[in-house]
This record gives structure tokens, sequence and C-alpha cells, in this order.
């Protein structure tokens, strides 16, 4: 029989739904079953999974209380496209009363949906055009943010769009600034700032590992989109739930005009939720005569509503955050050490639950920064790593997680391989096709 993947190769285009899927040197990974922090492939080889899913499922895969409230779901409502359930009551209380910023709030199924609303409302509301984002921040596929993610050096400072087939215009009412350089984002507003909409980042923009934001940087944008009447949108899509109930702004303490929420909120059931301001919420025409268009068959959808409930339920009742913090202080602190004791320059960066090993000196601000990181010795760090049965995507600068599920053993194994794989890597020379930077867009140009 031919072997799944090139089944899928037939009939799905690479074979995967989803791009950053098919992995160089992986392309034959056919997934079988996952629980807790692990996976295992058609092959038989087992993972201990650090890449999960790029983050939804915080309490680990498969989490029994979340799939039994979805079972729950299942045997009493299903979607009726009409009118609102108990669930969803429950759902928007909560993310009211755990994110700063959330006075109302909407579900969508994606993050990319929820980013897409909150631009729409900001353009809505000002009657502005242009958008700004920052170098290294990725908000999603649609095409207003699709560009200027994990750049090649010659493309930084210019439009880099991830994809083909966007309209210039829409390019161009973008604009792309350096993160945490205050200076730009005063200049930027200075120029523009009667047309700025809105302002969209990650407040920690984890789509390149870890650049931690300076607070500083945080209150600038603050003040200049007030000053401006801008909307300031903090996607949370990652850094919410994982590193705080109450996402960066809880951190920072840092309130932005709208919130966008996805991944770890319903550990891996497909829930997105844009929330905020009352004024702006109530653009959207869910309420009668709101002239910001908002729609979509499974928003809310009554079995994944339940596993945001049960996710969000266990977080605040479990030592969730207490655990996967501390297993991640464990490895960024024993990785530093590991590739210190073998002279690899190396920056562990992260936070919380997150970590991220960068093959290069000095600190990393900006994405400019991590331009420095050797991609090779990245890449092929996390291609020996295999060989333990550790699973880190493969590919440059993304970053790791740890779940409720992992374990001190598992951290322990982490850190032991990490030496053998580090001390091979050095020697490897790789094809680093498809594997370093991001998108398709260079392809066809
Ligand atoms: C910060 C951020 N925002 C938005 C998105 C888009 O979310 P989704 O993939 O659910 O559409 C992602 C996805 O990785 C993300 O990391």
């Amino acid at each position: 029989m031919k072997h799944l993947a090139e089944r899928a190769r037939q009939v799905i285009p690479g074979g995967v739904n989803s791009g950053q899927r098919s992995i160089p040197g992986l392309t034959d990974l056919v997934i079988t079953e996952a629980a807790g922090a692990r996976f295992r492939d058609s092959q038989g080889r087992e993972y201990v999974d650090y890449h999960a899913a790029f983050g939804p499922p915080l309490l680990g895969h498969n989490d029994p209380d979340v799939g039994a409230a979805v079972a729950e779901a299942g045997r009493t409502v299903d979607l009726c496209g009409v009118g609102v359930t108990a669930g969803e009551v429950e759902l928007a209380e909560t993310l009211a009363e755990l994110v700063p910023s959330v006075e109302k709030v909407l579900l969508t199924s994606t993050g990319s949906e929820a980013t897409f609303h909150a631009l729409r409302v900001a353009r809505a509301a000002t009657g502005r055009r242009l958008v700004v984002k920052f170098q290294g921040c990725y908000h999603g596929w649609h095409d207003a943010v699709s560009l200027n993610v994990i750049s090649a050096p010659e493309k930084v400072g210019t439009h880099d769009p991830i994809s083909t087939g966007i309209l210039p215009e829409v390019l161009e009412a973008t604009l792309v600034l350096p993160f945490n350089d205050e200076q730009a984002v005063r200049r930027a507003f200075a120029e523009h700032g009667d047309d700025i909409a809105a302002v969209i980042l990650e407040p920690v923009p984890h789509n390149v590992g870890c650049l931690l934001p300076e607070q500083e940087f945080l209150r600038t944008l603050r003040e200049e989109c007030t000053r401006a009447g801008s909307v300031l949108i903090f996607d949370e899509v990652i850094t919410g739930f994982r590193h705080h109930l109450g996402g960066w702004q809880a951190i920072s303490g840092i309130t932005p005009d709208l919130t966008t929420m996805g991944k770890a909120i319903a550990n891996g059931y497909p829930v997105g939720a844009l929330g905020g301001r009352a004024d702006l919420m109530e653009l959207f025409s869910s309420r009668p005569g709101g002239p910001a268009f908002f729609a979509g068959t499974y928003n809310g959808h009554p079995a994944v509503v339940a596993a945001a409930l049960a996710t969000l339920r266990k977080l605040r009742e479990e030592p969730v955050h207490e655990h996967v913090f501390r297993l991640g202080e464990r490895i960024r602190t024993g990785l530093a050490e590991v590739f210190a004791s073998l002279d690899i320059p190396a920056l562990v960066s992260g936070y919380g639950s997150v970590f991220v090993g960068y093959f290069m000196t000095g600190p990393a601000r900006t994405y400019d920064d991590l331009l420095r990181n050797d991609a090779n010795m990245f890449i092929g760090y996390r291609r020996r790593l295999l060989e333990h049965g550790i699973f880190e995507l493969p590919l440059n600068l993304k970053r790791s997680h740890v779940s409720y599920a992992h374990t001190d053993a598992d951290v322990d194994h982490l850190l032991e391989s990490a030496a053998t794989a580090a001390e091979l890597a050095r020697g490897d020379v790789l094809d680093l096709t498809g594997a370093s930077t991001m998108g398709g867009a260079d392809a066809h140009r």
C-alpha cells in the first residue's frame, strides 16, 4: 500500500493542510496518535512534543477534562445558527472578567478571523486607511497583515509579502516598523498620525521565537494611539492564557483598545475571540444596524465553546502556570549551560512556558538582531534532536512550548540530548531551502 504521505501529496497540495506543516527532511510525517506531551507517527516513532501545534495545547494533547466537556456538549446542544447558547454567554463573561481590555467580546473560529475583524472595525471606527504592524509579527493569513514576518535580510525595511496575489494597494496601506523602536513609532505618527486607523502587534513577537517587549515601547504605543485617536490592538493569540490568564496586558499593565485571542484559549479546539472597548465592539453587525459586518457559520459552536470553558476552568483551578513556568525556566537555564559548556554561541530566550535557543551572540531586541542567528545551526540542532525522540519544529526562529503534561523527566531528557545534538549539529552543513524564511512569494518574483 502506498504510504499515506504519498497519497496525501496526490490529493492535497504539498500533502498538508497548512503552510509550514511540511518540513524539509520530514515530508513523510503521518501523525497517528497524540496524548499528553507526546505524539506518535505511522512508523511507530514517538516524540516528546515541544512544537505543540504552534501553541494551543497548554494542558497537553487530548486533555481528558477538555475532551469530556466537548463530548458532553455533543450530547446536549448542536450548532443552530440562531440566537445564543448558555456556553457562549458564560465564555464571554469569563473573558470580560479575565482580560483587562475586554468589555465586550465576539467569538470566531480562528485567530486570523479575529485580527481581520479587529482591523476592519478599527477602519470603520476611525474612517482611516493605514495600519501599522511590526517586522517579525504574524497576525494570520489575510492580506493586510501578510507581510514582513521572517524576512530575508535584504527584504527588511521593504514591504515583504509572504504571499503573491495581494493587491499592492492593500500592502501599501500597511506600514511596517521595527519592534521595540519607539522613535520609529513617534516618527510614523508624526508623519501619518491622521491616517493611522490601527496599530497591531504581538506584545511578545513569538512568531520569530521570543523578542521581549520593552515597557517604554508599549507605553509609547499606548500614548501615540491615544493622542492620534488610533486603535491599539494587542494580538494575544499566543500570549493570551499561556503567559497569564489576562494576557500580556495583565503582565505589562498596558491596556489596548482591542485584543485578539486564540490558541491556548481552548487547548487545540478551533476558537478565536476579539474583544475590547464596548464602543468599538458595538460597531459590529451582530448588533442590528452595526456598520462593521461580522459573521461566521461556526462562530460560538457549542463543542468548541465547551472546550474553551473547560480549558479556562482548569487553568484557573489547577497550578498549570506554576508548572509550565517552572519547567520553562529549567529548560532556559539548562540549555544556556549546555551551549556554554560546549562553547557554542547561543542566546536562550523565552518567557514562562516558551523557550527558544538562538545560535548567536548579543541581545535580541528587534528582528534585525535575529539576523545574526545561525540558521544552519538552529535547524540542524533541531533535526538532530529528532534522533532523540524530541520534537522542536526544525524551521528557523520557531519557538518551543512546555505543557502541563510535560514532566521533569522530559526536561532531563531534553537537556541530556541537547548536548549531543548541538555537538553533532555543529558539523552539519544543510540545504536550508524552505526552512529559513517564511512564505512563497519569493518563488514567483
Ligand atoms: C500572534 C498570532 N496571531 C494570529 C494568528 C492566526 O491564528 P490562526 O492560525 O488561528 O488563524 C497566529 C497564528 O499562528 C498568531 O501566532
